[in-house]
């Protein structure tokens, strides 16, 4: 059976990028005799409007019997975590199928302006507990506001989340084979407990990988090494919300958000979701760049070829960032936030084009 990827479109931007970006999947899987099944599916407001949830029973149903999701951005601040009805599709898909690595690489690329030519770095991320108060056992209550003028936002860190991102991490690292180096981030000299939980258990998993350097960061310093000598990271291990944080900073040094993609990856199934949000000041005006959301589903089809050992889906991958690469590099046809006036879909067909 064909490994089947549910495609979501989400909010504001989400359905522009969503359909230039399943265009260039198609290509690519054409050209590499790959073979995926796609099924769109309601998600977000509109399916809010249409099936009164924004993640409505058809749509759980297909992912339970899917391999892969692509999800577009979504409007994260106008839902609502104390309405189950009203959650936010992204942390609700996070949460209930335990997509606990966030993969975010951010990489200097011919032709797009950047703050340095030289990054090659992954950011891997957390995703499942830290800061987000919706995420830390108490059932969407994380801050706590014992009076009206005081308020605690609760952090949670496990071993079992710190020790499987490690692992996710360093395995990550050592696939690469790049600068062969992990760098940890975190801020153990004030949150000593639980950063020095996560510390002990990173560095008890990196025993296993004896060819990877490790160094650590505080979270402050590592924001500043980013920007100094951004040449130094190979792999990044963090928490969620320093990971949330780094990651933007990551793909602000190498041309923006609309060139940073991220993966979701859990023990069953991945999510392929860009790193930027639903864009309302450009929504409906078919000008947002789609190449993050590309470049994400670029890592799905690449994560789910080496899971199933389909070297068809990991070409299909690689077709897709060197076709993206290249579309930029030639510099003549880019969306207005790479310099350039083309629309989504004329960006979207000279991608496909590339690739054929
Ligand atoms: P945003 O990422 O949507 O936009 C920030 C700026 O970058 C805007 O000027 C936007 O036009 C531009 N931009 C973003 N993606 C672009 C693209 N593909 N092409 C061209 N320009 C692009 O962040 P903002 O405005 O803070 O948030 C908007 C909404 O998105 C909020 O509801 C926020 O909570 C949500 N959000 C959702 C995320 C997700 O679904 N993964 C991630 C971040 C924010
Ligand atoms: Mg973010």
């Amino acid at each position: 059976m064909n490994p089947r990827i549910v495609v979501l479109e989400g909010d504001g931007i989400g359905p522009e990028i969503i359909a230039g970006t399943v265009r260039v999947v198609e290509a690519a899987l054409r050209q590499s005799n790959g073979a995926v099944d796609l099924v769109p599916k309601p998600i977000g407001l509109a399916a809010l409007e249409r099936h009164g949830h924004t993640v409505p029973a058809e749509t759980r149903q297909a992912i339970d019997a899917a391999d892969g999701i692509l999800l577009g951005p979504v409007t994260s601040h106008v839902y609502d975590i104390f309405k189950p009805e009203n959650a936010n599709p992204s942390a609700y898909l996070r949460k209930t199928y335990d997509l606990y690595a966030n993969v975010r690489p951010a990489r200097s690329r011919q032709g797009v302006k950047s703050m340095s030519d030289k990054v090659d770095l992954v950011v891997m991320r957390e995703n499942t507990e830290g800061f987000y108060a919706d995420r830390n056992l108490m059932d969407g209550n994380g801050e706590l506001r014992p009076n009206e003028d005081t308020v605690l936002s609760v952090r949670l860190v496990t071993r079992k989340a710190s020790l499987r991102i490690a692992r996710a991490g360093f395995e990550l690292a050592r696939a690469r084979g790049g600068k062969k180096r992990v760098s940890l981030v975190h801020k153990a000299n004030v949150l000593r407990r639980g950063d020095g939980l996560f510390l002990e258990c990173c560095r008890e998993v990196a025993q296993d990988y004896p060819e990877i350097a490790v160094d650590d960061f505080h979270i402050d310093a590592a924001a500043m090494h980013l920007i100094l000598r951004p040449e130094h990271f190979d792999v990044i291990i963090t928490t969620n919300m320093f990971g949330d944080i780094l990651s933007d900073e990551a793909a602000g040094l190498v041309g923006g958000l609309g060139l940073a993609p991220g993966l979701n990856a859990g023990d069953r199934i991945a999510m392929a979701q860009a790193v930027h949000g639903s864009a309302p000041d450009i929504a409906g005006q078919g000008i947002a760049n789609p190449s993050a959301e590309m470049l994400s589903a670029a890592m799905l089809l690449e994560w789910l070829g080496h899971r199933r050992n389909d070297a068809a889906l990991r070409r299909a991958g690689t077709l897709i960032h060197a076709a993206v690469d290249k579309t930029i590099a030639r510099g003549e046809t880019l969306t207005p936030d790479l310099g350039g006036k083309a629309s989504t879909d004329a960006f979207s067909a000279a991608v496909a084009g590339a690739i054929g």
